[in-house]
């Protein structure tokens, strides 16, 4: 093989090693400012700051990408991520995701219709399964950036949830997934599942 290609080779497969995931020892040195509202292991103690813990990283670095350029307006968090580096995302990707998320309870008068919802839809309606993206457990699938759900605050989740069925949250991408099955939520819906959701693990 030729020498150029085979040095063009080395490098591509080099710097592919040092792209291809975060460091969480690293990430942990770097979380200080976040600590504040998302807690040093991502496990928030006010319900309208999501837990990061425990999620998983691809989509936690979306996030991070969304936020960071506006695409997902959080004013809480302007300007944070603004210095950050590619790789310091990633590695605050892997040390939040490394973490083991405490989990919540659920409204037992909220239970039933929550779970209904969860797990089977409204099939009448359109209305997917949550379960089919989200996992049974609420676990999600990261190789897909589909969330983990389980143990988040419900405040949290029926704000999302909400803003996604109003299109004030609209970084679902162009297959507006989350922004269609939203849609077909009623307020009292979404106040079951985000509680049902809390109490998952
Ligand atoms: C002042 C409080 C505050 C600080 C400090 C803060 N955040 Fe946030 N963060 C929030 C809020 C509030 C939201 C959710 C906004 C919403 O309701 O959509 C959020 C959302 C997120 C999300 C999306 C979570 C999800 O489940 O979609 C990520 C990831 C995140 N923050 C990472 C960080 C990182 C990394 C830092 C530090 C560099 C940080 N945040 C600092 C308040 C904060
Ligand atoms: C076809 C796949 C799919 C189905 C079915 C689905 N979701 Fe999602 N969901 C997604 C994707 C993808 C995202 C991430 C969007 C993004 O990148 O911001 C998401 C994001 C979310 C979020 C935001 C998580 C966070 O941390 O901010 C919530 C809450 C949510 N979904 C709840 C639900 C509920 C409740 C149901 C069932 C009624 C449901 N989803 C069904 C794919 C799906």
């Amino acid at each position: 093989m030729n020498k150029l290609v085979v040095s063009l080779l080395l490098t591509l497969g080099i710097s592919g090693l040092a792209h291809a995931a975060g460091d969480a020892a690293a990430g942990q040195g770097k979380v200080a400012m976040c600590s504040a509202c998302h807690n040093a292991d991502g496990n928030s103690m006010l319900p309208n700051f999501p837990k990061l813990a425990g999620q998983g990283q691809r989509y936690l670095l979306k996030q991070m990408h969304d936020i960071k350029s506006n695409t997902r307006p959080v004013i809480e968090m302007t300007g944070m991520l603004d210095a950050m580096t590619e790789q310091d995302l990633k590695d605050i990707a892997a040390w939040y995701s490394s973490q083991k998320a405490t989990t919540g309870a659920a409204d037992p008068e909220l239970v039933a219709r929550g779970e209904q919802l969860f797990r089977g839809g409204k099939i009448e309606e359109g209305l997917p399964a949550c379960t089919g993206c989200h996992s049974p457990n609420g676990a999600g699938l990261d190789l897909a950036i589909f969330p983990k759900l389980s143990g988040q605050h419900a405040a949290y989740t029926e704000k999302q949830l909400t803003e996604f069925r109003e299109g004030i949250r609209n970084n679902d991408g162009d297959a507006m997934i989350m922004r269609t099955i939203a849609g077909r939520l009623s307020n009292k819906d979404i106040k079951a599942l985000a509680s049902y959701i809390q109490g998952l693990n």
